[in-house]
């Protein structure tokens, strides 16, 4: 089955062609955020137009590049929530009438049920029931695959996602947005002991986690050092955040490893890139003797591909649309009637 897959929640604009859930046949992307970056975030009403301005002439190019035609296409799949609501729209509104005009089933799909899924094109042999630490730009949370449209949501960010803190502060420091992959790279020639940052402590819920007290000790960390005139250490305070970040993640990643007894856990979602997060759970995992699914990092971020993955498995769930489907700013992941 051929899945022709849209993702425009943000300020990617992407068009992938998936079959049977695991092959990617062509994964387009029109990028935007050299774009947004002159503004040092991503401006909502500018990602709207943008996504309209590409949608059409990526569509036709995952066409050619698959060297396929409108009738090997079996479904439109899309990404339906969350996400900022105008871009979300514009990809909901192509997938509609791309589907109407080609007689094909619609599929909506969660974007971040697409972050996890993006395992699946990673690692074929990979089947649910699996943990899945999800961390991007909107979204912290500990998941629960217990099927492929069957989910339970252990834990999640109480305030700020991951990726917002990275982006926020490595916006302070001057860095390039979004900033998560610049401080990665800084905090590498950092030393994490030459600062202090607070790391949350496990609550009432041990799997919530919060990374706001992190942000603003981190912020007011360098307005007081620009203040008194205090040259900073950028490596070694990008590595101590990097390293608070990952503190907060982990030991939570690896409690659920052990109070569940799964012994497969995936991560997923653009912060899932990031160099030391990635070493201290396969690190983690290898203790308990867990293995750890960690897509490439062009998986990692907002793509066509994911949605087309999880598409075949909604699909297969009977979760199709008709064309009364909306977008949504914001929506469960649990996936409540349409
Ligand atoms: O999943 P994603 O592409 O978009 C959302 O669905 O939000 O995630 C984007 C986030 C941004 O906050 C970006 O700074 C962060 O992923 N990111 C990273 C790294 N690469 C991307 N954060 C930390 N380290 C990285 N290497
Ligand atoms: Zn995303």
């Amino acid at each position: 089955m051929n899945i022709l897959a849209v993702e425009s929640s943000c300020d990617e604009t992407a068009v992938a062609i998936v079959r049977d859930g695991r092959e990617v046949l062509t994964d387009c992307i029109a990028s935007q955020v050299a774009l947004h970056r002159e503004y040092g975030g991503v401006v909502p009403e500018i990602a709207s137009r943008k996504h309209i301005e590409a949608i059409y002439g990526l569509a036709d190019q995952a066409l050619e590049e698959a060297g396929l035609t409108r009738d090997d296409i079996d479904a439109v799949a899309v990404t339906y929530a969350p996400g900022l609501i105008g871009a979300v729209l514009v990809g909901v509104n192509f997938a509609k009438a791309a589907a109407m005009a080609m007689g094909k089933p619609l599929i909506p799909v969660h974007h971040i049920r697409g972050h996890i899924a993006a395992n699946y094109l990673a690692y074929p042999d990979l089947e649910p029931p699996f943990l899945c630490l999800v961390v991007s730009g909107g979204h912290t949370m500990i998941i629960e695959v217990k099927d492929y449209t069957d989910m339970r949501i252990l834990g999640t960010t109480l305030d700020d996602a991951a990726g917002e803190c990275f982006d926020k502060v490595g916006r302070v420091l001057g860095m390039p947005y979004p900033g998560g992959a610049a401080l990665d790279k800084a905090a590498q020639q950092g030393d994490e002991k030459n600062y202090t940052l607070p790391v949350s402590k496990p609550g009432e819920n041990p799997y919530n986690m919060s990374f706001s007290g992190l942000k603003t000790a981190t912020l007011n960390l360098i307005h007081h050092a620009d203040q008194v005139g205090e040259a900073l250490d950028i490596p070694s305070l990008c590595a101590a955040f990097t390293a608070a970040v990952s503190e907060t993640l982990v030991p939570r990643v690896v409690r659920a490893l052990e109070e569940t007894g799964y012994r497969k856990v995936a991560v997923a979602g653009g912060v899932a890139a990031n160099s030391r997060i990635r070493h201290d759970i396969l690190e983690a995992a290898e203790k308990l003797g867990a293995t750890v699914y960690m897509p490439p990092l062009k998986l990692c971020g907002d793509n066509g591909a994911m949605i087309g993955a999880q598409a075949y498995y909604e699909y297969l769930a009977g979760n199709v649309a008709d064309m009364s489907l909306n977008a949504y700013a914001t929506k469960s992941i649990l996936g409540e009637a349409l």
